[in-house]
């Protein structure tokens, strides 16, 4: 009995576990976050030190995730309380591994909506919804699907029923284990490249052939070039730096667990070195080479890259391209849109089933709940944590989750988890467990990067963050504390975020009733989303603590 459990909890095949790990770093990140990213950090500027950042961050704590996923499945553990409690001796590390748990049913939330947006807008392409539409006609169109007012109930039907779906979706894929996620990644990942290689091709073939009256200038060539000429003097540019290693935490999905998750399914000499770096290059080449020859280089080839860089945001992949694909006929606009759409949707489900997978084997581990008890359990709370992002959209309740889930978690976690491998776990029975069973030979220098660079990195991305100086100008502002001023903060840095410091100016200068409730709603939402979180952390934390004394009881008797 013990070994058909076992073997169900076990990677069906190689392909099958790289197409899942690579699944759950290839994802809306890397089709909608890197662009934007890439263009408000100057384009070319950017991509220096994001390819440092992957080579010192990215890779490391992939290494770090996956040996030490490993590591705790051997101990029949399956997320992060109880792998790190396995590293690292001392009551502490188990709650630090609850934001292993918590940062995914927190992500899971919000992503689960962009995911059924994806959805929504592949059915509508197929309907012919955005034929004959101005570009601000499709603009509105996603302004009312996001917003409560343009629904006579208050309540906007369509989203939160795709949203539901797409739970369901999610769920109904998770009940079916390993072997349902590894099905979908070996159905999502090959689809969605093709349908990108598609896209790209489209777009790198553009040009200038999307000029208009309106847009003279336009060409398809400037948004490459724009993004491919290096820039040297952003290596001097913290701001820069910290974007660059926010897109590689998000993009590979480390700092979450859920690498850690799916390592712990490996058996104990299977490779770790060679897949992970295998699932790590599959994402930057879906991100670096596919991710920026689609929105970008189309949105420069028909509205010119002025219009772009004034315009980039999240909001371009649905406000504008099912215009721009209009543009090139009405079945090819038919094709293109179910072809972006669907890479988006294939994008983001193959990682938000990733994100549901640390909840699961934990609930499994320590109270033997099946697999629909964990995956329906898991689809409640993403449910109660996602529900109010469909209602409040607008008031912030997203950005909120995106920030402190999704951002800021995930560089807590990785520099704590970096700490315990390489000093309290040890570095060199960490390398030992990275060079367990590798398929390739790993360069020593990544032992010195993992156990002085990484960490030290990785505290300065996160002082970074925490006390991002006014206007991003360090130099500045380090001279003026040199010369006994006082540090001036940014609104972006963690510490003014915290005290809502640039919604509470606003208020202060609004004159007119109307902008002063639309900021205190703001400040009202964005506590609401911030004790949602609190909760659930909490929550998450008390089911360790109860586990923990059950082990502890388990193991006096
Ligand atoms: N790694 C996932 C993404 O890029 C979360 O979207």
């Amino acid at each position: 009995m013990k070994n058909k459990t076992l073997a169900k909890d076990a990677w069906g095949s190689r392909l099958g576990l790289i197409l899942a790990m690579a699944g759950n770093a290839v994802g809306l990140g890397n089709f909608l976050r890197f662009p934007v990213q890439a263009v408000q950090n100057g384009g070319g500027a950017f991509i220096i030190p994001y390819l440092v950042c992957f080579l010192i961050l990215g890779i490391p704590l992939l290494f770090i995730e996956w040996s030490s996923g490993r590591f705790g499945g051997k101990f029949g553990n399956h997320s992060t309380p109880f792998i790190l409690d396995t590293m690292g001796k001392g009551r502490i590390w188990k709650y630090i591994g609850v934001f292993g748990i918590f940062t995914n049913i927190a992500v899971v939330a919000y992503y689960t909506y962009i995911e059924s947006w994806s959805l929504s807008y592949v059915l509508h392409s197929l309907m012919g919804t955005f034929e004959g539409m101005s570009q601000s006609q499709v603009a509105q169109f996603f302004d009312n699907y996001i917003s409560i007012s343009s629904s006579t109930t208050g309540i906007p039907f369509e989203p939160v029923v795709i949203y539901i779906l797409v739970l369901i979706l999610n769920v109904y894929i998770l009940s079916k284990g390993l072997g349902g996620i590894e099905k979908a990644a070996k159905i999502g990942m090959p689809l969605l490249i093709l349908f990108g290689i598609i896209l790209a091709v489209k777009s790198l073939t553009l040009g200038e052939s999307g000029r208009s009256v309106q847009f003279p200038d336009a060409s398809a060539w400037d948004g490459l070039n724009f993004l491919w000429t290096p820039q040297y003097d952003s290596l001097l540019n913290p701001k820069v730096w910290l974007a660059a290693a926010g897109q590689i935490f998000f993009t590979l999905s480390v700092g979450m667990g859920t690498i850690q998750c799916y390592a712990s399914y490996l058996k104990a000499n299977d490779d770790v070195a060679l897949n992970s770096v295998s699932a790590g290059f599959m994402n930057e080449f879906v991100e670096v080479v596919l991710g920026s020859a689609i929105v970008i280089p189309i949105a420069a080839g028909f509205l010119g890259l002025d219009w772009v860089l004034e315009n980039a945001g999240f909001g371009m992949a649905f406000q504008t391209m099912p215009f721009l694909f209009q543009q090139w006929g009405t079945v090819m606009a038919t094709f293109s849109g179910v072809f972006w759409f669907g890479l988006l949707f294939f994008a983001g489900i193959t990682s938000s089933l990733a994100m549901g997978t640390p909840w699961m084997g934990f609930m499994k581990d320590e109270f033997g709940w099946g697999m629909k008890r964990g995956a329906w359990s898991f689809g409640l709370l993403a449910l109660i944590m996602g529900l109010p992002t469909v209602l409040f959209y607008q008031q912030g309740f997203f950005d909120e989750y995106d920030y402190w889930g999704g951002t800021v978690s995930l560089v807590i976690f990785a520099l704590l988890e970096s700490i315990l491998f390489s000093w309290v776990f040890g570095i060199n029975k960490g390398w030992q467990e990275i060079m367990e069973g590798a398929d390739i030979h790993v360069p020593i220098i990544f032992k010195f990067i993992i156990k002085y660079v990484t960490p030290l990195m990785l505290l300065l991305v996160f002082i970074g963050a925490l006390v991002t100086p006014q206007g991003n100008d360090w130099t500045t502002n380090i001279q003026n504390l040199l010369s006994g001023n006082t540090w001036q903060l940014d609104s972006s840095s963690i510490i003014r975020k915290l005290s809502h410091f640039e919604l509470t100016n606003q208020l202060a200068v609004s004159n007119t009733p109307l902008k002063r409730e639309i900021i205190e709603d703001k400040i009202f939402y964005s506590n609401f989303a911030r004790i949602q979180l609190v909760t659930l952390f909490l929550f998450i934390a008390l089911l360790v603590y109860y586990a923990n004394s059950r082990r502890t009881k388990l193991f006096t008797k």
